[in-house]
């Protein structure tokens, strides 16, 4: 049985102050064994994050990180940084890297190998946009993506990952897959991993599906065979957050 898994993506929001009065506010309602819990945070957030919600169940998380252990990378963030401030959990490959910062399959993989080695746990983001849906080209995109991010990863590795489908048209539009559109990707992502890694792989690694989760929906969402929780932007920031968690 694969513990359900629930992350908010914080994105580009809130200030370290904010960040610890959101974080204290939502671990009242959150902190539980029930699922693994997750607040992946901006870089900067993380210390005060850590501080408010050490000795509960909820994990820290990060946004993103670089492939290199340190050096001349200004404005980078290393692994050691992230393990050494407490953080368990990190986004690679979201869209919106991808979109806006030039992120690729190749600095993906790179960055989801570095992770692992490091004992981190990547949440590692795929998904296509609303002209690959359009063109049918949905489900080849994606298990390319998996099969590039994932290159050269041992099956006894790549059931640490967790692996969020994110398809883009459903980010930050309120415009939510359907639990049949979403289950359809899932399967098929987890199909892959069979394809590649083997049968027992693909029954332990964990699979979440992101874009305009909310209270309403994530009941639905999360009870799909191959749906083992989400990843949510939008709705981590607010109280509703609460109702995702214990959906
Ligand atoms: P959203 O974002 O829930 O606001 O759509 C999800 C994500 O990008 O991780």
């Amino acid at each position: 049985m694969r513990k359900k898994i629930i992350a908010g993506n914080w994105k580009m929001n809130k200030t370290p102050s904010e960040a610890v009065e959101l974080a204290k506010m939502l671990k009242e309602y959150v902190d539980t064994d029930k699922a693994d819990v997750v607040f992946c945070v901006p870089a900067i957030d993380i210390i005060p994050v850590g501080e408010v919600i050490k000795g509960s169940n909820i994990a820290l998380g990060a946004e993103n990180m670089y492939f290199e252990e340190s050096g001349a990378y200004t404005g980078e963030i290393s692994p050691a940084m992230l393990t050494d401030a407490g953080v368990k959990y990190v986004i690679l490959g979201h869209s919106e890297r991808r979109q806006y910062f030039a992120e690729t399959d190749e600095t993906v993989n790179k960055k989801v190998k570095k992770a692992l080695e490091h004992g981190l746990t990547p949440i590692m983001c795929c998904g296509e946009t609303l002209e690959q849906r359009e063109q049918g080209i949905t489900i080849d995109f994606v298990r390319t993506q998996i099969k590039r991010g994932l290159y050269g990863i041992s099956a006894e590795d790549v059931v640490k990952v967790v692996i969020a489908y994110e398809p883009i048209w459903a980010i930050g539009t309120g415009k939510t897959a359907t639990s049949d559109e979403a289950e359809e990707v899932c399967g098929a992502i987890r199909a892959v991993i069979g394809e590649v890694w083997g049968q027992d792989a693909a029954e332990k690694i964990r699979i979440q599906y992101g874009g305009s989760v909310n209270a309403k929906n994530a009941a639905e969402l999360f009870a799909m065979k191959d749906i083992d929780g989400g990843l949510v932007g939008g709705a981590s920031l607010k109280e509703e957050f609460k109702d995702i968690v214990n959906y």
